[in-house]
């Protein structure tokens, strides 16, 4: 067994093997490996025994595939409507001036990737962003200047 399987089992045995473990299982893949491999999708799809086509469909609506994000932060905000309606590009503006990224883009010292995510579940709590597996809800631009700040800290940037 490779390292590969051996996360994945790891992962299924912690989130079991539904269709609901489907993402937590893909998200700790991308936070181990940084991004979402063929062969990770396909092993995925063997451990929790659902069709290939299906990880790859969650994974694509979830845009883990597109990016290959390499940042050590991956951040997702939610673009979906609900989110759209209360904020989201507020939240947005106050992320990219903090970050001095884009989106799409990763900070130089590869701590941060900024992406867009479809719903993640959270529209009762919109807006809502998710860094690596914590989810943020009822955002404001002060809130998300905070907790980047808190993260930042974390690494010693400010
Ligand atoms: Fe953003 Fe659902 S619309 S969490």
């Amino acid at each position: 067994m490779d390292s590969i399987q051996s996360l994945i089992k790891d992962l299924a045995d912690e989130y079991g093997r539904r269709r609901e473990s489907l993402l937590p299982i893909l998200q700790g893949v991308v936070e181990r490996e940084n991004y979402l491999s063929e062969y990770s999708m396909i092993e995925i799809a063997r451990e929790v025994d659902i069709p290939a086509s299906e990880v790859y469909g969650t994974a694509t609506f979830y845009s883990f595939l597109e990016t290959k994000p390499t940042g050590k932060y991956i951040i997702r905000v939610c673009k979906t409507i609900t989110c759209a309606m209360k904020g989201k590009t507020q939240m947005m503006f106050a992320i990219q001036d903090m970050l001095k990224i884009k989106l799409g883009e990763t900070t130089p010292d590869n701590r941060f990737s900024l992406l867009e995510s479809n719903c993640l579940g959270w529209c009762h709590k919109a807006p809502a962003m998710l860094i690596n597996n914590e989810v943020y809800t009822e955002l404001t631009p002060e809130k998300v200047r905070d907790i980047l700040s808190g993260y930042m800290k974390q690494n010693g940037q400010i």
